[in-house]
């Protein structure tokens, strides 16, 4: 199991939450972050302004999927969440040991 934490421009979330759908991932957890990339000290286009690149508004999703599922969930988020502008976003990807499902109490990959 992986954990994807991925952050995006935040009007890239309807189609990123349809991509995974699609691509058959049953959860994720998002929060509005502030964050800046390596264009420290350019300008970046927010709603249509720009603006100085220091912290910007942006969603950070974490998504939890099966060892088999990782690169089809990289690749629905990164090409929904696409513009080909700066400021497109990351996606990490870190081990997930286990999950748990609070009410049954099932663990391991089957959860996801
Ligand atoms: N090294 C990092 N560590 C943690 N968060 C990061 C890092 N780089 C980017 N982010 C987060 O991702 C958001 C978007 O980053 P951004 O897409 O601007 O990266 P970039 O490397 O500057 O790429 P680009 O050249 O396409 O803009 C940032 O606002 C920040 O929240
Ligand atoms: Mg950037």
């Amino acid at each position: 199991m992986k954990l994807l934490t991925a952050i995006i421009k935040p009007f890239r979330l309807d189609d990123v939450k349809n991509a995974l759908q699609l691509s058959g991932i049953e959860g994720m957890t998002l929060a509005e972050v502030k964050g800046f990339g390596r264009q420290n000290g350019h300008t970046e286009i927010y709603r249509g302004n720009e603006y100085r690149v220091d912290f910007l508004p942006k969603l950070i999703l974490y998504i939890a999927v099966k060892d088999e599922s990782v690169d089809t969930a990289i690749k629905a988020v990164s090409e929904a969440a696409r513009t080909g502008k700066i400021g497109d976003g990351k996606i990490f990807v870190q081990p997930l040991e286990n999950a748990v499902r609070i009410r049954t109490s099932e663990g391991g990959q089957g959860v996801l």
